[in-house]
């Protein structure tokens, strides 16, 4: 008697399983390196109960850099973004730093690859770049309260000027 004999119907689950392992690790991997999509940072803490008044946070806004890239601090807090709107340029690596000072929230740049969680304690962070020129809708995507479906903001890419 062989012991070592699989059913046809278990070899096709076994291969089915396999491939399925395979599939969703390549959509890591894409994602990793095709789309560029970074895990959270969350690296650098901060109070929450202080963000307002810490002197990473104290001026929201954007900072453009002498080589044209530009940084961009945000607060996300109950239903709001502060500021509401910025502007920032086209194809310049645009570094995002973001806190919450209450709640979990969410910051997606609808139709980019920005995208992230913003933990209270923490200080998310990411450089995309941005090659379409126009505006974009900025959601928050993580339940953060009544007023979570209200909250949003605005991000407006400027073309080159010439
Ligand atoms: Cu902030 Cu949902």
């Amino acid at each position: 008697m062989n012991d070592s004999h699989v059913d046809l119907y278990e070899k096709f689950w076994l291969w089915g399983a396999a491939a399925i392992v395979l599939l969703f690790a390549s959509a890591i991997l894409y994602s990793a390196y095709a789309a560029t999509l970074q895990p959270p940072s969350h690296v650098e803490t901060i109070d929450p109960t202080k963000a307002r008044d810490d002197a990473r946070f104290a001026n929201p806004g954007v900072t453009t850099r002498s080589d044209g890239s530009a940084v961009v601090v945000l607060l996300a807090q109950m239903f709001a973004y502060a500021p509401y709107e910025v502007k920032v340029p086209v194809n310049k690596p645009v570094t995002f730093r973001l806190t919450s000072p209450d709640v979990i929230h969410g910051f997606e740049i609808v139709g980019t690859n920005g995208n992230t969680m913003v933990v209270p304690g923490y200080v998310s962070q990411f450089t995309t770049t941005f090659s379409k020129p126009g505006n974009y809708l900025i959601v928050c995507n993580e339940y953060c309260g009544l007023g979570h479906h209200l909250m949003q903001g605005r991000l407006i890419v400027e073309g080159e000027r010439k």
